[in-house]
């Protein structure tokens, strides 16, 4: 098939760019560059030994779009772009809403004027809330997300629901990501966040690499086994094989279809440093401190209906992920920036 990748030069996009290009797609991306670089494609394309198709195009932008979409008739949409930074969203809310809501609205028109309605879309376990449920089915109850960001994605699925219901034609997955960490064997391609990494894992690979003191931990009375936030880690190449296997979904005709893609493990902050520190054989020095506000206190996936359905199931291990998380920020202590 070929697929129209937006946000395709971010981290869960690059990687997904090489998975589909071995299951043998093609593909188009479309992305503003607002945070990332176009050196991640560049180094793609070097795994891949072929040039990707790049458009510097805000989906916000219709006429851009429909650009993109003469020049190549796209069989389906992996749509990654948005804006992420869950503490930036509380900020500037009207910007989230405006990017992830507006674009998304904007790039399903221009799709389906083009004659494409199957698509992929990018949520989040933020969906959850406080989960009612562990492990997290997809039946379990949507909660009431505490940031803007969390209620763009809720938001976007109740139009893609409805927008499906309407128009059976289309053929929409939601797939709710746990937290993806990890990175491509090869090193050349990984996550690098702007500025202060927001997530655990980038602050543990920058405090090991040593661009900051020490990893702050927040929190350790949580009702866990040792009291710190437990979550459902996810190798971002597990990850990115989820996509390949929801667009033969797609071709089945799945019509509306929601899954988790996790683990279905949790580990605890404590977990993953011990995990980092014994894989890497490098000293991860932190403190413990107060709870982050909004945090919640445990949060995994049950992941067997992606199993089920999609014939999908993660192979990597905690091990795995800590390891080549490292092997990217050892070889680009400044990301893409160097
Ligand atoms: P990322 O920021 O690395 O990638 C998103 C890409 O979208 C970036 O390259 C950015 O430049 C681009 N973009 C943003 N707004 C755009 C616009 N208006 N027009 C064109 N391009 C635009 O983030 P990621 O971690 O790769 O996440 C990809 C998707 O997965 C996002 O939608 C994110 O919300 C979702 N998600 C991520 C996580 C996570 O922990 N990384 C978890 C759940 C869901
Ligand atoms: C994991 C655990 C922290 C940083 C967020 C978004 C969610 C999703 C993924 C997109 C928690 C603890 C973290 C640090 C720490 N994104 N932590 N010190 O909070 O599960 O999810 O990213 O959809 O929407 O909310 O991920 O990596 O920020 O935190 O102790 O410096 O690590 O408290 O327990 P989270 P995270």
């Amino acid at each position: 098939m070929k697929i129209l990748v937006t946000g395709g030069a971010g981290y869960i996009g690059s990687h997904t760019i090489i998975e589909l290009d071995k299951a043998g797609h093609e593909v188009v991306v479309v992305d503003n560059l607002c945070n990332s670089s176009s050196k991640s494609l560049e180094r793609v394309s070097g795994i891949i030994g072929k040039p990707i198709p790049f458009y510097e195009v805000d989906i916000r932008d219709r006429k851009g779009l429909d650009k993109v979409l003469s020049e190549h008739k796209v069989d389906a949409c992996i749509h990654f772009a948005g804006l992420k930074a869950v503490g930036e969203s509380c900020v500037k809310p009207y910007e989230y809403y405006e990017n992830n809501i507006n674009g998304t609205l904007v790039l399903i028109d221009a799709l389906r004027s083009h004659g494409c309605k199957n698509l992929i879309f990018s949520s989040s376990a933020t969906v959850y809330g406080n989960p009612a449920i562990i492990p997290i089915t997809e039946d379990c109850p949507k909660g009431r997300c505490t940031n803007p960001y969390g209620q763009t994605k809720s938001m976007l699925e109740e139009i893609f629901i409805d927008i499906q219901k309407a128009d059976p034609e289309w053929n929409v997955v939601l797939l709710r990501y746990f937290n993806p960490i990890g990175a491509h064997k090869s090193g050349l391609i990984g996550e690098d966040p702007n500025g202060i990494p927001n997530n655990l894992m980038p602050y543990i690979t920058q405090v090991a690499v040593g661009k900051r003191a020490e990893l702050g931990v927040f929190g350790n009375d949580y009702d866990t086994h040792d009291g710190t936030g437990v979550r459902d880690y996810i190798h971002v190449v597990d990850l990115a094989n989820g996509h390949v296997k929801a667009l033969e979904a797609i071709r089945r005709n799945c019509g509306l279809a929601i899954y988790n893609l996790g683990t279905g493990h949790g580990y605890s902050v404590l977990d993953v440093v011990n995990a980092f520190v014994k894989a890497n054989g490098v000293p991860v020095p932190y403190a413990i401190k107060p709870r982050r506000p909004g945090d919640i206190s445990t949060c995994y996936s049950d992941p067997a209906k992606a199993e089920r359905e999609l014939g999908w199931k993660a192979q990597y291990g905690i091990e795995d992920m800590c390891r080549d998380s490292w092997n990217w920020q050892k070889k680009n202590p400044n990301g893409y920036k160097d």
